[in-house]
């Protein structure tokens, strides 16, 4: 099966967005130091240029976690690669990823961070899959509301490849 690659979201409007989703995040964090945790790999595109619209004092950290394809779909189930290299009580707290698809991973890492004990805790996704949702998760910040598709490029990958790309594409057979 060839699959052709459909420009969904251009460069353009991403870097409107994102600049949009930076001004809102440092409206709602006038006075504080935020940690930007971005969880990898996807997030490190969106990430990259996000902060470079944040305007409050910040620190970035990342997190890794695996998951088990099919299998952890349903269990929820998810492994940490990578931890944080610092902890984060009594910090205000960012999540950034690429995208929300089950919300099993948000929901895992959200709940895990909040163990932690943090003074505040928000979570950003450029990109939000709401029809496929299978656990109650409202990101804070989304870049953008998507169909139930499988996108690649802007830090999003299909096999490992096509992180590169500088726009949103959809895979299409
Ligand atoms: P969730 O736990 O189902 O919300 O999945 C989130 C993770 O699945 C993201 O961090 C992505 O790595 C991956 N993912 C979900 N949908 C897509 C997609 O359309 N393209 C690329 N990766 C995706
Ligand atoms: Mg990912």
């Amino acid at each position: 099966m060839r699959l052709q690659l459909r420009v969904l979201i251009d460069a353009e409007e991403i870097a409107h967005r994102v600049q949009e989703l930076g001004q809102q995040i440092s409206a709602d964090h006038q006075g504080q130091k935020l940690v930007v945790i971005g969880i990898l790999k996807g997030a490190v595109v969106f990430l990259s240029d996000l902060i470079r619209h944040i305007t409050v004092p910040l620190e970035v950290d990342f997190m890794a976690i695996s998951s088990y394809g099919a299998a952890t779909q349903t269990s929820g189930v998810v492994q940490l690669l990578k931890d944080l290299d610092r902890p984060i009580e009594g910090e205000h707290v960012l999540i950034v990823e690429d995208i929300i698809d089950s919300g099993l991973t948000l929901s895992y890492l959200y709940q895990l961070l909040k163990s932690r004990n943090p003074a505040s805790l928000r979570t950003a996704v450029l990109l939000d899959k709401p029809e496929r949702r299978q656990t109650e998760f409202t990101p804070d910040y989304v870049g953008f509301t998507i169909p139930d598709m499988f996108v690649i490029g802007y830090g999003l990958d299909y096999n490992h490849r096509h992180r590169e790309l500088p726009y949103v594409g959809v895979l299409e057979s």
